[in-house]
């Protein structure tokens, strides 16, 4: 509402300005004022590796890359219809989580809730619910919150504004870059982690990607290459390049690829050292006991506080430590459920996270003669509601089958 129309819309001055330096390219550093993409006179300097050789302007790439993407590029359901929603949905589901693994809960999430104003009203248990096994729960929280904002400030359309887009929660550069371009036609980058390969391959720069300055740069050569008309297409062309073509590691499929006589990393033989990424923290190993305990009226779960590590989600009881089958008792009895009986022990399982690494491992309980209320947070849950009603976390899912079975597991050995 306090957004002046248009305000943060890449004017006509500037679309001028960044046609005249498409392709000069020399000392493209890139700077974000006010919502709009500018070239920056002056490599940032210090970098060591080839600064300077990468820094040499490339041929056009776009038309190479477009005609490629014309014969290639995957029939995907956002792209048949793609509306600034679905859009929008695609580009979150689409953060951290494979296309061919997102597929099936997009179509689900955009089934039942196919508009902004769906979304905002959707109750927060079934938004987990529609979310459960992707991960990165805040994803999910984040665009609900969005949509309420969309409701508020924009009547319900994602508005055609970077500025505005990117204001939204969830919404960072990558994913204002794409759904101004690929929905509004407006130019501006779109840099993700499959366009940064791409390019850090071409240039044959051995900078670290990861660093804000260098991929500040990055978005500057990307759009530097964008032809005016076609931001869209030349944006979702690197995206699909990348995850088709210029895959990560030792394997790119360079014979295929439609920019391999432009690629100086190629030309070096270094393909499979770049992109270079800064090495991520060692992640915290957190050992886990989980507590499977089953009543006659189902089996126990807890929901995780409404801030932190899976937030608001359901689990079976647990303790983030280790604990002796005594502790267990002690925990069990804590929660008024001294009369459970173990059953068993659970196959031991991890899980990663970002930062953080789970060991798990834990008993199997049954619980004949349950007490009649549970403390606050916790809930005997049937296999009927675990299975359509409460999130569970894909943290879980080697335990999954075992507390949907409704009793304790004979078979389930430690692993
Ligand atoms: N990854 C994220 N968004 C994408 C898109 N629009 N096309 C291909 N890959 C993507």
């Amino acid at each position: 509402m306090n957004q002046k129309p248009g305000a943060g819309r890449i004017g006509a001055a500037q679309m001028q300005k960044n046609a005249a330096e498409r392709i000069k390219g020399t000392r493209q550093a890139c700077r974000r004022t006010a919502g709009t993409w500018q070239g920056m006179a002056g490599a940032a300097p210090g970098f060591a590796d080839n600064a300077q050789a990468a820094a040499a302007p490339l041929p056009p790439i776009a038309p190479a890359l477009l005609g490629w993407f014309a014969v290639h590029r995957r029939v995907l359901p956002f792209r048949q219809n793609p509306s600034p929603y679905r859009v929008w949905v695609s580009e979150i589901m689409l953060q951290q989580t494979r296309v061919s693994a997102a597929l099936p809960y997009y179509e689900r999430f955009v089934a039942e809730l196919p508009t902004v104003q769906a979304l905002a009203e959707c109750d927060g248990q079934r938004l987990h619910k529609l979310w459960e096994g992707l991960g990165y729960y805040s994803r999910v929280r984040n665009l609900q919150k969005a949509a309420r904002l969309v409701m508020e400030r924009h009547g319900g359309a994602l508005p055609a504004d970077y500025n505005a887009l990117r204001a939204l929660p969830g919404i960072g550069d990558y994913t204002a870059g794409a759904i101004a371009s690929i929905c509004f036609g407006l130019p501006v980058p779109a840099v993700d982690g499959n366009v940064l390969r791409v390019f850090s391959r071409l240039y044959a720069d051995g900078r670290n990607v990861l660093e804000p300055a260098v991929k500040k740069e990055f978005a500057a050569r990307v759009l530097a290459h964008q032809p005016p008309g076609t931001p869209g297409p030349y944006n979702e062309a690197l995206m699909e390049l990348g995850a088709l073509v210029c895959l990560p590691g030792g394997g790119p499929l360079c014979a295929e690829c439609p920019l391999a006589s432009l690629c100086r990393a190629r030309a070096q033989g270094r393909q499979g050292e770049l992109p270079v990424k800064t090495k991520p923290k060692a992640r915290r190993i957190q050992p886990i006991t989980v507590l499977a305990v089953f009543s006659p009226h189902g089996v126990l779960l807890q929901r995780r506080p409404q801030k932190g590590l899976l937030a608001g989600l359901w689990q079976p009881l647990l303790a983030e430590r280790a604990l002796t089958g005594p502790e267990a008792l002690e925990l069990l009895a804590a929660q008024g459920l001294g009369g459970a009986i173990q059953a068993g022990p659970l196959p031991a399982a991890k899980h990663i996270f970002s930062h953080i690494e789970w060991q798990m491992s834990g008993w199997q309980y049954n619980c004949p003669n349950p007490p009649k209320t549970l403390p606050e947070g916790l809930v005997w849950a049937s296999p009927a509601q675990l299975q359509n009603e409460l999130a569970l976390p894909g943290a879980f899912s080697a335990y999954r089958a075992i507390l949907l079975q409704g009793g304790p597991s004979p078979c389930a050995g430690a692993g």
